[in-house]
């Protein structure tokens, strides 16, 4: 049984399981992580929500519940939706800012927001959200232009984990949050050994199962995927280190669930604390 599961420090992207197809000659040029990320993605978008909702046996409405009382939204508000897949949290963070305030979600993969684009229609929040293309690498929107920015179960996604943290910074306002909500590495052995039998061991039978028969799927592995993504993420509070480094100040963390998910935020100072930070750095 996997007890323990390997850091890897130096690097923050997951290999695409074994066998599974990366190459994709539209997207030269591309990292290889992200070519295969947003290709799984495109694939698997028809029941990304139900198989979350069965996956965490309904936890994830808890875990997005958390995840709204740490964003510091209110009224009026525009936050911005990094990696919004079906928009889940994109619509959390519609509720917060109602009335007049507005939420716009960025992602690489067409199929994952046409299916989130139906559930903003169906909302009471449809002209509140726009979900547009977007890489949480390079995000296209002028600095301080957000009062706050959302991550939900995708940082473990990216090749770049620093990157993407400095982007997700420095498109907030000052004093806006950048939040994070992850899988994590439960820390209690009680909880973790249980936990990674299910995870590294029975999830990637789904692969079998809903996979059956197509062959797209069956050549990406999404449900091996899954919990090869968990390995290269960083633990808590190597991850909270770097929202910190990220330039964001009262880092805080929140494992939910015995630490099966976690919530990392923080906020981004002022203009001249950051100057002054960086003037302290040493070269
Ligand atoms: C597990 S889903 C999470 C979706 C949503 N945030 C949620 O909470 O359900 C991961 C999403 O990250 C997106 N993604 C991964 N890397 C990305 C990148 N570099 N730029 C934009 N989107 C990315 C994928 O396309 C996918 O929709």
């Amino acid at each position: 049984m996997t007890d323990k599961v390997t850091e890897d420090r130096n690097t923050t992207a997951a290999a695409p399981p074994s066998g599974a197809a990366a190459a994709d000659p539209a997207a030269a040029g591309e990292h290889p992580k992200a070519r295969y990320v947003k290709k799984m993605f495109n694939t698997i978008a028809t029941h990304y929500d139900a198989m979350n909702m069965v996956m965490s046996a309904g936890t994830l409405r808890y875990w997005q519940h958390a995840f709204q009382g740490v964003t510091g939204l209110g009224p009026g508000g525009h936050a911005l939706d990094v990696a919004c897949g079906t928009a889940e949290l994109s619509l959390k963070m519609a509720a917060q800012v109602r009335p007049g305030g507005k939420v716009t979600g960025i992602d690489f993969s067409e199929a994952m927001m046409a299916i989130g684009r139906k559930k903003v229609e169906a909302s009471p929040y449809g002209s509140m959200i726009t979900l547009q293309f977007g890489d949480a690498m390079d995000i296209g929107f002028p600095d301080d232009t957000f009062d706050a920015a959302s991550i939900g179960f995708a940082l473990r996604n990216v090749a770049d984990i620093p990157r993407v943290l400095a982007e997700m910074t420095r498109v907030v306002k000052p004093g806006g949050h950048v939040i994070s909500l992850e899988l994590s590495k439960p820390e209690n052995a009680f909880i973790r050994v249980p936990y990674y039998f299910y995870f590294f061991r029975l999830v990637p039978l789904i692969d079998r199962m809903v996979g059956l028969g197509k062959d797209e799927q069956r050549e990406l592995h999404p449900y091996a995927y899954l919990p090869a993504s968990l390995r290269p993420l960083p633990g808590r509070l190597k991850l909270a280190e770097m929202f910190r480094e990220a330039g964001l100040v009262d880092v805080k963390t929140r494992p939910l669930t015995g630490g099966l998910v976690c919530l990392h935020w923080g906020v981004k100072p002022p203009a001249e604390k950051r100057a002054k930070e960086r003037a302290e750095k040493p070269v």
